[in-house]
């Protein structure tokens, strides 16, 4: 905590503006969860790919999820458009200038090589194509882009392993690694070896758990895969001893307010237990998952989680960007520099009220 920024003189009103401005880490994105209707009917143009969708607005209206399942069907379908490196480009470049006017700085960009190996497309066309996108987002907009390669957790570990054995020709562009995908039913223990071999590689290890899974899987993703962040792992709240424990470590959470609603993991924002996890000292993060499916890219997500939780005050908005840059997978001097420009930030708006 900064105890020399004056909180309490920022007003309420406020807050929609200073949570927009405020520097910001993106951590838990999905970037075939940016493809836009519009940019999913471009490229299945250019490539000649048929849609079941006689338009943009029917996908659209298409994007009514009963739970993860259901929308991980029409992902993975949407995902079927992207070919080439260009295409991987096109997308990842979109994410980014988006980011950029959101005030992201630094994003950590999960992607999925067995949607697309399982296609035919080579993983090279995938993370080159990503790889220059982040290249440009660095030099174009000074936002440090980092790229986590996800296995699918439906998928066998066998498969998992052949494809981190592809990647590794290009393992000096992604910096770790997570698991993704239907959650019940594929535990995190189902991945121990392949995690285990990463960690020997030196790569960061995240992963998906407590999102529609329960507390236990939070604790296996924990103690057998070790992972350094756990994706989502809101259900925590349902085990006070896990969430002292979570507390303790400050293992962050990346926590994505309008993914959870849309997937029905809480019926409203209202609903969301933002406000507990960090009230009881948790390193929670606000993150946009699958921004394109879910209606919102980071600021929404904040600017509509502070409108539903009456709760969450300055002080919330600048402990959770202080914890996106705790959280990040970078040198402490980058955190340091990032967290100076959320101090100004915040000291400007507490001096202007
Ligand atoms: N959960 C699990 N897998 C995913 C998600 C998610 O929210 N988004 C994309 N793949
Ligand atoms: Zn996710």
């Amino acid at each position: 905590m900064n105890p020399s920024i004056d909180f309490d003189a920022i007003a309420r009103d406020r807050l929609p503006a200073l949570l927009r401005t405020m520097p910001k880490a993106e951590l838990h994105l999905h970037i075939e969860g940016t493809l836009e209707p519009e940019l999913i009917f471009r490229l299945a143009q250019r490539n000649g790919v048929a849609l079941p969708y006689p338009s943009v607005d029917a996908l659209r209206a298409a994007y009514a999820f009963t739970d993860l399942q259901s929308f991980l069907d029409l992902y993975y379908a949407g995902a079927g458009v992207l070919q080439t490196e260009q295409d991987f480009f096109d997308m990842a470049w979109a994410y980014f200038e988006r980011a950029a006017a959101d005030n992201v700085v630094h994003a950590e960009v999960f992607f999925d090589p067995q949607t697309h190996t399982e296609r035919g497309v080579g993983i090279e066309t995938v993370i080159v194509g990503l790889e220059h996108a982040c290249r440009r987002a660095h030099a174009e907009y000074g936002l440090s882009a980092k790229l986590i390669l996800c296995f699918l957790r439906h998928l066998s570990e066998e498969a998992a392993f052949a494809t981190l054995e592809q990647a590794l020709p290009y393992r000096q562009h992604f910096i770790g690694v997570g698991l993704d995908s239907s959650e019940r039913g594929h535990p995190p223990e189902k991945f121990a070896r392949v995690f285990a071999r990463c960690r020997e590689l030196g790569l960061h290890v995240v992963a998906h758990a407590g999102e529609e899974g329960p507390p236990a899987y939070i604790e296996s993703a924990l103690d057998v895969l070790k992972v350094e962040r756990i994706d989502h792992g809101v259900r925590c709240t349902e085990d006070p001893a896990l969430v002292r424990r979570l507390a303790a470590s400050r293992v962050p959470l990346t926590v994505c307010p309008l993914s959870n609603v849309k997937l029905r993991v809480f019926d409203t924002l209202a609903d969301h237990n933002l406000k507990t996890l960090l009230a009881a000292g948790l390193c929670a993060t606000v993150n946009s998952d699958d921004p394109a499916y879910f209606g919102g890219y980071v600021n929404d997500n904040f600017v509509q989680t502070f409108a539903a939780l009456p709760a969450l005050n300055a002080r919330d908005a600048w402990q959770l960007a202080a914890n996106s840059f705790d959280a990040s997978f970078v040198p402490d001097a980058q955190k340091a520099g990032w967290r100076q420009r959320l101090d100004a930030t915040f000291a400007a708006a507490a001096a202007s009220g």
